[in-house]
């Protein structure tokens, strides 16, 4: 199958930048979906890319960006609900997919991918979250209009992570960082390595009809990634690691705190091992050879030199 025209659903999020411009370098054309035109102007400029501004919620408005695509890519996502109920995560990632799939069998699609999350498809997974992941996942394996893969990520790292780069932030102002779940096991993978996969799916029939697992190398508890964000940025500051009472006293009190550092869903998503257990791709960038580039001293000059240009950090 020939994929010269994709839709990307979530294409101006963190990864999906990504996959924009590998899929671009390729001389596919990308269309991306936005409900923020004005924020992601930065996007125009590449060849082969057109941001479209609109309500992705609204049927007629997704079967209108799908036309002419070959493919969509579906990233939409969100770590947290405005409400505690479910019912957000459930609108943004189940009822959103199924919308997505359905317009795009409307308009002759041919090949559909769809982001979820590491451990969306074990038994009755532990959040809503997840829970509404896995209802997504239902959903695009049912259909029977076109060939679909899922990938399922651990925590992704990269520049402009929302991982890391929070708890750098948390670092800056805190004296030290009490850490609920700090026993908790990750195994980052690189944006750069998920992104590959996303486009190599594209028209490669070994994919169709699977979900896949990517897990970077190396297997770390939060603590570990707490204490090596410390030590990249400058700022090792004393780890207190919370007893599971303390952690969900702390998670109720950060929930209603503006950006929701921490929410009782998050902590029900860490309550399991966030590693690969099922049919893996290889995702083989090491943590240690890119984040000291975005959050240690290189990260930081370089960051400087940018804002010395007049681009936005
Ligand atoms: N980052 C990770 O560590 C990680 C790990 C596992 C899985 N994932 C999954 O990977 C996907 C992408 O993650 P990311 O880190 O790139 O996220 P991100 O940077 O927050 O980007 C999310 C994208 O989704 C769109 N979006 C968010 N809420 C929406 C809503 N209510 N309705 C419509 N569109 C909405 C945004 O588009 P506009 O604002 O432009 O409209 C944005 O482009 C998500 O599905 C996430 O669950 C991420």
């Amino acid at each position: 199958m020939s994929i010269e025209h994709v839709c990307i659903l979530g294409g101006t999020g963190f990864v999906g930048r990504h996959i924009v411009s590998r899929l671009a370098e390729r001389g596919i054309r990308v269309r991306i979906p936005t409900r923020h035109p004005q924020r992601h102007r930065d996007l125009k400029v590449l060849p082969q890319v057109e941001l479209v501004a609109g309500d992705t919620h609204d049927f007629a408005t997704l079967s209108r960006f799908f036309a002419g695509s070959d493919a969509v890519i579906n990233l939409v996502g969100i770590l947290n609900e405005k409400g505690h109920d479910g019912s957000g995560f459930q609108k943004v990632h189940a009822e959103f997919t199924a919308q997505a799939l359905a317009a795009a069998e409307a308009r002759g699609v041919r090949r559909f991918v769809q982001m979820s999350a590491l451990k969306a498809d074990m038994p009755d997974p532990p959040s809503h979250y997840l829970r509404s992941k896995a209802a997504a996942e239902r959903a695009v394996f049912a259909t029977k209009a076109f060939p679909v893969t899922v990938f399922r990520p651990s925590v992704i790292f990269g520049p402009e992570d929302s991982f890391l780069n929070r708890f750098a932030g948390l670092l800056k102002i805190a004296p030290f960082m009490p850490l609920a779940r700090a026993e908790a096991r990750f195994a980052p993978v690189f944006v750069g390595d998920v992104a590959d996969h996303f486009v190599n799916c594209l028209e490669d029939p070994e994919t169709y009809g699977k979900g896949f697992e990517l897990c970077g190398p190396r297997i770390y508890t939060l603590h570990d990634l707490v204490r090596y964000t410390g030590r990249l940025t400058g700022r090792r500051r004393p780890i207190l690691a919370l007893p599971d009472w303390a952690g969900r006293l702390q998670a109720s009190v950060f929930e209603f705190l503006p950006g929701k550092p921490l929410s009782r869903d998050n902590l029900a998503s860490l309550s399991i091992d966030s590693v690969c257990t099922g049919e893996t791709l290889p995702c083989p960038t090491l943590l240690e050879s890119v984040a000291p580039a975005y959050l240690g001293q290189e990260g930081h000059q370089a960051r400087l030199q940018r804002l010395r240009m007049g681009k936005r950090e």
